[in-house]
């Protein structure tokens, strides 16, 4: 009896870990040195929850768990400074399959992802979108509908879901975004446009913060999604691109039922008209005034149009602006200081249509430097 004991015990080990494939972890010195893009989906369905198996890219169809039939969710990961595992993974995992019997593919992009240097992960968004869109194409050969396909992004991971979106012509079924805003505990769809958050340093001089802040966000993640007690708000939205662009803000989307939560949040469009913007990556920080207090929104922007629409997001709102402040923050830590001449910023309220829109014409920006102006108004 004895021996049999030990022999369950045996298999039990065996088959319960050295047969799953787990997640990407990655130590402090590799993400010092920098990681190249490599992205692995692990799969996890109601029979394998504790114990996820690496999907090929390719000749999927013969792993006997993934069934294109159901319906499939992508949770998608951000920016992993220290290279270690998220460790809200396995507890979203669980959430989404008590909802529905269906696919849970994690996209490890973990050798990408972290990277002492947060525009190097940026950089490989991208790349990992065009991965996963080739993934779902071939779903989709092999007869997976794109109505039944989720995404779940986590900060970074929130810019590839809605690459994928895009590049699948939002066809896809449903994009969601998480991101935690400061400490409040409440996760929002597109928080804070999906860019790591405002709470989380971006650099490791910032000490110990840096480390524990995503940890924080996770726990908080945990929290609400199983309390349902923090607020969730859902921007229904084609692509990511258009979410940060405003224009999904419309709450004409949710008539009869009123927008949603909006009424928390002070909203703005910002257009920008630029001269030069030969900028691939670049991020503004804007700042409102009241003469008492202080906001500020981190606004990221790819795209380099001469015409830029964002959408800028405050916790509190102030009236009347008094002053605004602009601040553009590239990746570019050796070389020249880039500068951009502004032509015009056009500062559209989109919750109080009857406050003035706020412009100022011609300012040069130079990265990393505050420039300060009251607003004007827009002819
Ligand atoms: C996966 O993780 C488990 C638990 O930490 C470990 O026992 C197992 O060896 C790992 N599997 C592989 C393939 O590394
Ligand atoms: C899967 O890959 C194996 C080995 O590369 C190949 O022999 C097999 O034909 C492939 N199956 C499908 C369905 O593509
Ligand atoms: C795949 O899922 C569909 C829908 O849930 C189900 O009808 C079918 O039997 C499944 N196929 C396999 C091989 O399990
Ligand atoms: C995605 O990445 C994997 C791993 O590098 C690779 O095998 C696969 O071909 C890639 N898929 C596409 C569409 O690029
Ligand atoms: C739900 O989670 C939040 C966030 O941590 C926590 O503050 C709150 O007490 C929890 N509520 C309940 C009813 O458990
Ligand atoms: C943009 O134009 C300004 C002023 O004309 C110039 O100083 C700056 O170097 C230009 N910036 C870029 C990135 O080309």
């Amino acid at each position: 009896i004895f021996i049999f004991y030990i022999f369950i015990l045996c298999r039990l080990s065996l088959g319960e870990d050295s047969d799953c494939d787990n997640f990407t972890d990655l130590d402090f010195h590799e993400s010092f040195m920098g990681t190249y893009l490599y992205v692995r989906l692990l799969l996890y369905t109601r029979a394998n929850l504790e114990c996820g198996q690496e999907l090929p890219h390719h000749n999927f169809t013969q792993e006997p768990l993934f069934n294109v039939s159901r319906p499939t969710t992508f949770v998608i990961h951000g920016y992993r400074p220290t290279g270690a595992p998220p460790i809200w993974i396995n507890l979203i995992v669980h959430l989404l399959a008590a909802q529905k019997d269906m696919n849970i593919l994690v996209v490890d992009w973990n050798r990408g992802a972290a990277n002492l240097n947060y525009f190097t992960a940026v950089a490989n968004t991208r790349g990992t979108a065009v991965n996963i869109t080739g993934f779902i194409e071939s779903m989709e050969k092999e007869g997976a509908s794109l109505d039944s396909i989720h995404l779940i992004g986590v900060s970074l991971g929130a810019h590839v879901a809605g690459f994928i979106g895009a590049m699948l012509g939002g066809r896809v079924g449903r994009i969601t975004a998480f991101g935690l805003r400061g400490t409040h505990g409440h996760i929002d769809f597109y928080a804070n446009g999906g860019l790591d958050q405002p709470g989380c340093p971006k650099t490791i001089f910032s000490g110990k913060s840096y480390f524990v802040c995503d940890h924080q966000r996770s726990v908080f993640l945990y929290m609400c999604a199983l309390n349902h007690t923090c607020k969730l708000m859902a921007y229904p939205c084609s692509s990511y691109s258009d979410f940060l662009s405003g224009q999904c803000l419309q709450c004409e989307t949710f008539k009869p039922a009123s927008c949603p939560a909006l009424g928390k949040k002070t909203s703005y469009r910002v257009d920008l008209v630029t001269w030069n913007q030969s900028l691939r990556w670049w991020v503004v920080i804007l700042r409102l005034y009241n003469g008492k207090n202080v906001i500020e929104s981190q606004i990221d922007t790819f795209e380099q149009y001469t015409s830029t629409r964002l959408l800028a997001q405050f916790d509190e709102d102030l009236y009347p602006i008094q002053k605004i402040s602009l601040r553009i923050v590239t990746g570019n830590m050796i070389g020249p200081r880039y500068k951009i001449r502004l032509l015009r910023i056009r500062i559209t309220p989109l919750e109080n249509p009857n406050r003035p829109l706020m412009c100022r014409y011609d300012i040069i920006l130079e990265e990393n430097a505050e420039v300060s102006f009251k607003p004007l108004p827009c002819d």
